[in-house]
């Protein structure tokens, strides 16, 4: 994500987390690169800013989160804060509901957000990765979960999370032994969905974000909603928006644009309405 701030960027948690846009992309950028990108509570917190700045800015449409300095995407939680923030059981609940709110808002998000994993993506980084719609990585990323190691414990729905993607024999591998995995084990236990050549990710994922930017806003809406539906317990889970969003799509001036595009061999120009 070179030539970030040229994008009319804005500045997060005294400068650890940036944010600006490229045209529908918003795009994100963990910014603590001399500890791995390791993310303070400041730093959840802004990122629940810019996600609620790109959630009522209409002309995003998709959003891309990545590292900044090229070694990591995220190295977890930042330990130095453990000692004044997470001291014991009673700390650990107040440091929870503190950092949450970055990762409920990127659970409720509403617009497709993609991870672009280049270096370490551990822990809390593995957590924050879990939570958006499509991990992008490189052959350079490593992953891993070293809450063992430390003598602390992932959450449980970060638990539940990484059973949606891994199952429950590859979540035991990765919590029990604390072991790092490479991108292609990543790759082929579901952690990530696609690996690229080194150099090519930020192309690659800037790509991506753009394709699905250009695509109804209201169809990959309603797709999101439905993909997170299915992932959630099927008594927690509110059908009817799902409903109700695939209904707007078929009332959509978007659908009009879509059928007239596809008779006239043009592309489509979608207003998301
Ligand atoms: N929190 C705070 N500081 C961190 C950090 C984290 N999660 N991860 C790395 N850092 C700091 C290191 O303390 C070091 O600081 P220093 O230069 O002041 O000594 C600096 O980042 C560089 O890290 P270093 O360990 O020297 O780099 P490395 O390339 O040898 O190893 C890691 C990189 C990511 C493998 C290693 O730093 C590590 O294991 N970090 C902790 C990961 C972790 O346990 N995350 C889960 C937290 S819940």
């Amino acid at each position: 994500m070179d030539g970030f701030l040229p994008y009319g960027g804005a500045v997060y948690a005294d400068g650890r987390m940036l944010a600006a846009s490229e045209g529908a992309v918003g795009l994100i950028r963990i910014n603590q690169p001399e500890k791995h990108n390791a993310m303070s509570v400041a730093m959840w917190q802004g990122l629940a800013e810019i996600l609620d700045a790109f959630e009522q800015d209409p002309a995003i449409r998709a959003v891309l989160l990545a590292g900044a300095g090229g070694r990591a995407f995220c190295s977890g939680a930042d330990i130095s804060q453990f000692d004044a923030e997470r001291s014991d059981a009673n700390a650990q609940q107040d440091y929870e509901r503190r950092t949450r709110a970055g990762r409920l808002r990127l659970g409720g998000f509403t617009k497709p957000v993609i991870a672009a994993i280049s270096g370490y993506c551990l822990g809390g980084g593995l957590a924050l990765a879990m939570h958006t719609d499509l991990r992008l990585a490189d052959a350079t990323a490593t992953f891993g979960i070293p809450a063992a190691r430390l003598g602390i414990a992932y959450a449980f729905p970060l638990v539940q999370k990484l059973i949606g993607l891994v199952g429950p024999g590859q979540a035991r591998r990765l919590l029990y032994g604390g072991e790092r995995i490479d991108a292609a084990e990543a790759l082929r236990i579901g952690l990530v969905e696609q690996v690229v050549a080194d150099g090519a990710l930020d192309a690659t994922a800037r790509d991506l974000a753009r394709r699905i930017a250009g695509n109804a806003p209201l169809s990959v809406r309603a797709a999101k909603l439905a993909v997170d539906a299915a992932e959630q317990d099927a008594a927690r889970r509110d059908e009817a928006a799902v409903e109700r969003a695939i209904a707007a799509c078929f009332d959509s001036e978007d659908y009009r644009e879509g059928r007239a595009a596809f008779a006239a061999k043009r592309l489509p120009r979608f207003a998301g309405r």
